[in-house]
């Protein structure tokens, strides 16, 4: 096969070299393209377009594989922690017991959150979006952490990465508790992460906390599950901002912001309201599905479909198993359970979605595991950020190590009127 592709347009012919993949398609680099053709490229929502080389994660969506760092999604599910994900996404290798406790411990230590912090979270009006406040509170760290905002700095990267990691479960139990008109609760640095986390969340002000070995593992396991997935909306994002040497607390902030909307992470909020929706109108099941497929007010089945994934999610199938486990180890009948499980099969069956190659996403069943963690829906999404809080910061500490990095500034195709005169 050659290493080298020939793009001619008219007498000009551009020899364009090859940037190869270990796994996955390698792609055509292009960066002489308009300088040799008088051409850009053009590819709306970035279908076709490589913006890098990473070492992270890799996903091939035919066959519905997602690896972190070389290891199959399932196992690190089954064997492993949403930390020691963490720490491999991080630092690019899984941790021994005693470099994940070392780790944990600085989570720890780095944990608390300033009063001015609480007081901003405290500020906003009630009816604010989690997502909103979240953005706000990791933006305003970058005003507390002023030490920590060079991204040329390895030891104020590391820092940061610690400070963000140890931080952002605080910040999202306070904004939940500020969301219910309760005050926050300090954490406890005693407990571990997830589970201080939930404590946080749930717990009474003087009242010991009795943690649920179930929805702690499971919490741990969705979490895990949303470490990472390469270059997505959020995390290109992430990276983007951080290409013009914005700090890691500016650049987060916006992958945040990114993941807000109902086409991204918003998705797991969405997916309960479409539920609720089926659950009150009285509609069927099959009856929803065709207001879907005949694109009514522009409908979608929320939580299916996938950019990348053709086959299946892997996640997808994951939750699931855990979505049947949660609620009844948790003693929860949720009917809404029993109409996505209807949905899905509904959806499995029609010609409509196999063409469109169209299947679960990993937020098709989060929804429901969460509102059965007690969670409400406008948390779901913020949930989400916590759990892609470790892969938004490996690929912004990536790009920063990479040299060749260059200000992300795509192109355009103007399509606006030419030279006129007022
Ligand atoms: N329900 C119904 N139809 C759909 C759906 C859906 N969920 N998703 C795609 N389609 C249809 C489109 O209408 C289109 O049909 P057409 O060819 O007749 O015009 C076709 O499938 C292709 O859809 P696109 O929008 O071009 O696919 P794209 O890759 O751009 O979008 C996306 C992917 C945004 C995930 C989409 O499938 C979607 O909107 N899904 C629902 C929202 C969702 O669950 N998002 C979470 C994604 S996963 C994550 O962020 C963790």
């Amino acid at each position: 096969m050659s290493d080298k592709v020939s793009i001619s347009y008219g007498e000009i012919t551009s020899e364009m070299a090859i940037v190869p993949a270990t796994e996955g398609p390698s792609g055509i680099d292009i960066s002489k393209l308009i300088a040799t053709t008088g051409l850009s490229s053009f590819d709306q929502g970035f279908v076709n377009t490589s913006s890098t080389k990473s070492a992270i994660t890799f996903i091939d969506g035919e066959k519905g594989i997602l690896r972190h760092r070389g290891y199959p999604i399932e196992q690190l599910a089954e064997g492993k922690s949403y930390l020691e994900v963490s720490y491999l996404l991080v630092y690019g290798e899984l941790p021994s017991a005693a470099e994940a406790e070392i780790f944990h411990g600085k989570l720890r230590e780095a944990s608390p959150i300033s009063k001015q912090l609480l007081s901003l979270i405290g500020s906003f009006d009630p009816t604010a979006h989690p997502m909103t406040v979240l953005s706000s509170a990791v933006s305003a760290l970058a005003a507390s952490e002023t030490g920590l905002l060079d991204p040329k700095n390895p030891e104020q990267v590391e820092a940061a990465t610690i400070s963000l990691l140890g931080k952002m479960p605080v910040i999202t139990a306070a904004i939940h508790r500020t969301l219910m008109g309760k005050d926050p609760l300090a954490p406890n640095l005693e407990l571990s992460l997830i589970d201080d986390f939930l404590r946080m969340t749930f717990g009474e002000e003087g009242q010991s906390w009795k943690s649920n070995d179930v929805v702690t593992g499971a919490l741990d396991t969705l979490l895990l599950l949303h470490a990472d997935h390469e270059q997505n909306c959020s995390t290109s994002t992430v990276r983007l901002v951080g290409s013009s040497g914005a700090n890691l607390f500016a650049s987060i902030a916006s992958g945040i912001n990114a993941l807000s909307g109902p086409l991204h992470g918003g998705a797991n909020e969405a997916v309960l309201d479409m539920l609720n929706l089926i659950s009150s109108s009285g509609d069927s099941v099959e009856q929803y599905v065709a207001r879907v497929k005949n694109k009514e007010d522009g409908i979608r089945l929320m939580g299916f479909g996938h950019r990348v994934y053709k086959s299946f999610d892997p996640r997808a199938k994951i939750v699931k198993a855990h979505a049947d486990k949660v609620l009844t180890e948790l003693g929860v009948k949720d009917p809404l359970l029993d109409i996505a499980k209807e949905l899905e099969a509904a959806a499995l069956r029609d010609e409509y979605f196999s063409e469109r190659k169209l299947y679960p996403n990993v937020d098709f069943y989060t929804g429901v595991i969460y509102k059965a963690m007690e969670f409400p829906p406008r948390m779901f999404t913020p949930l989400f950020a916590l759990g892609r809080l470790p892969g938004w910061i490996a690929h912004w500490r990536e790009q920063n190590l990479d040299t060749s990095t260059r200000i992300g500034r795509p192109q355009q195709v103007y399509v606006g009127p030419n030279q006129r005169s007022i």
